[in-house]
């Protein structure tokens, strides 16, 4: 007896090495990136924009910075973005994505959500408002969009993809990160439930180490990471294009992983310095 899942028409062409490979799957689909302004979300908005992709594109409050990235989307690829402007934490905010995404009448197949905060306090000045100000941005936030757009993906004929941004800081223990890092580890474990809520929605994490744009790229410029180029421990800065393609790895619609946490840190969580 054949199994029912079998399928021999692919079968065939395998043991004849035909294999598939498609290009442009994204094309004439929709796809979230919250906080898609910023120094690592806009590189994954222009992969995207390259490709066809319909974008509605999340920020805080900085208006000024999201409409020249639509300008300059606009002019390098011709595709105009839907931007959405707020907070994550505010429930008519995330709504705005759900109805922006709604609107553009392509089928919702992917997110990608990148709103964070570094939450930089110094330990001796931790208090309960800048613990919960970091909970706040770096997970409540996010991980209420996740469950509103992964609900809405849930119900389509052809599922999704949501990826959530976390950071190198959240799997390994670095001096001064608690504020940071505790509830991007919370977003984490958060992404390997969500993974399991949904058969047709996966779930995944990049967790990127010190990147050369964005809210790392002051302290990269100051030299604080030097140490790890000069010992030997990464070959160079991340880049935003190495996450924005581990991002559409992920985002890919026949993408074969879920509840995973990718790093994307040149091995420097590696530590070969020692
Ligand atoms: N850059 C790095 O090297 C690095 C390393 C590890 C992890 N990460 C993570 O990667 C993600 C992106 O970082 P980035 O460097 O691109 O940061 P960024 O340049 O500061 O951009 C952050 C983006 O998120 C938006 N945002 C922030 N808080 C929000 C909120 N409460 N509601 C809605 N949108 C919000 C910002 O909007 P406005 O511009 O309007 O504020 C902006 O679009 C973050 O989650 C960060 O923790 C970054």
């Amino acid at each position: 007896m054949t199994s029912p899942h079998w399928d021999e028409a692919r079968a065939a062409a395998y043991r004849e090495f035909r294999f598939e490979f498609p290009e442009k799957t994204l094309a004439r689909r929709t796809v979230v990136v919250a906080g898609g302004t910023g120094g690592l979300g806009s590189a994954i908005v222009a992969l995207l924009a390259r490709e066809g992709v319909n974008l509605v594109v999340g920020y805080h409050r900085d208006r000024g910075r999201a409409q020249r990235l639509g300008d300059a989307i606009e002019r390098e690829f011709g595709r105009k973005l839907t931007l959405v402007e707020g907070n994550l934490s505010d429930a008519s905010v995330r709504r705005s994505y759900l109805e922006a995404a709604d609107r553009l009448g392509t089928p919702l197949s992917g997110a990608a959500i990148f709103s964070g905060d570094p939450a930089r306090v110094a330990f001796q000045d931790l208090d309960h408002e800048s613990v919960v100000a970091s909970l706040e941005s770096n997970y409540v936030g996010p991980v209420l969009l996740a469950k509103d757009l992964g609900d809405a993906m849930a119900v389509t004929k052809t599922g999704g993809s949501l990826v959530l941004l976390a950071t190198m800081q959240a799997t390994a223990a670095f001096p001064s990160s608690l504020n940071y890092a505790a509830p991007k580890a919370a977003l984490v474990h958060a992404a390997r439930i969500l993974a399991q809520q949904w058969n047709s929605v996966r779930v995944n994490v990049i967790a990127p180490g010190a990147t050369i744009t964005g809210m790392a790229a002051a302290s990269v410029q100051s030299g604080k990471y030097d140490r790890y180029i000069d010992a030997g421990a990464i070959p160079r800065f991340g880049r935003p294009e190495d996450i924005a393609r581990a991002v559409r790895f992920f985002l890919e619609p026949d993408n074969y992983i879920t509840g995973q946490t990718l790093l994307v840190d040149g091995g420097l969580t590696l530590r070969r310095d020692r």
